[in-house]
């Protein structure tokens, strides 16, 4: 669905997918050869988490900040850990990668 270059090293991109016949835009954030997926919905107020489609804002700490309210989340498991969400999470999409692109699971 989406070949791995077009995601840079530690970094994110969005996609438009179907997850159970619904239209869907996801977060995917790679590391290494490794790719992690998540619902592009905030746990919030469940808005976008990119300012601009496939654009994310990213804090000195590494963690993934939600473009509308500044919730951050950890890379590890999609947990919020500061902002108005905290101890919630983004709703993990299972991927794989193979032959150098990235699928749903
Ligand atoms: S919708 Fe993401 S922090 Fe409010």
């Amino acid at each position: 669905m989406l070949a791995l270059d077009h995601i840079s090293e530690g970094g994110f991109a969005e996609i438009e997918v179907v997850l159970d016949g619904d239209a869907e835009s996801l977060i995917l954030y790679r590391e290494g050869g490794a790719v992690r997926a998540w619902l592009n919905i905030c746990p919030h107020a469940g808005r976008r988490l990119d300012w601009a489609p496939g654009e994310f804002l990213r804090s000195k700490d590494g963690l993934l900040v939600c473009a509308a309210h500044g919730a951050s989340f950890e890379l590890g498991g999609g947990e919020c850990v500061a902002g108005p969400c905290r101890g919630e999470a983004l709703r993990a999409v299972p991927v794989v990668v193979r032959d150098g692109a990235v699928f749903l699971a």
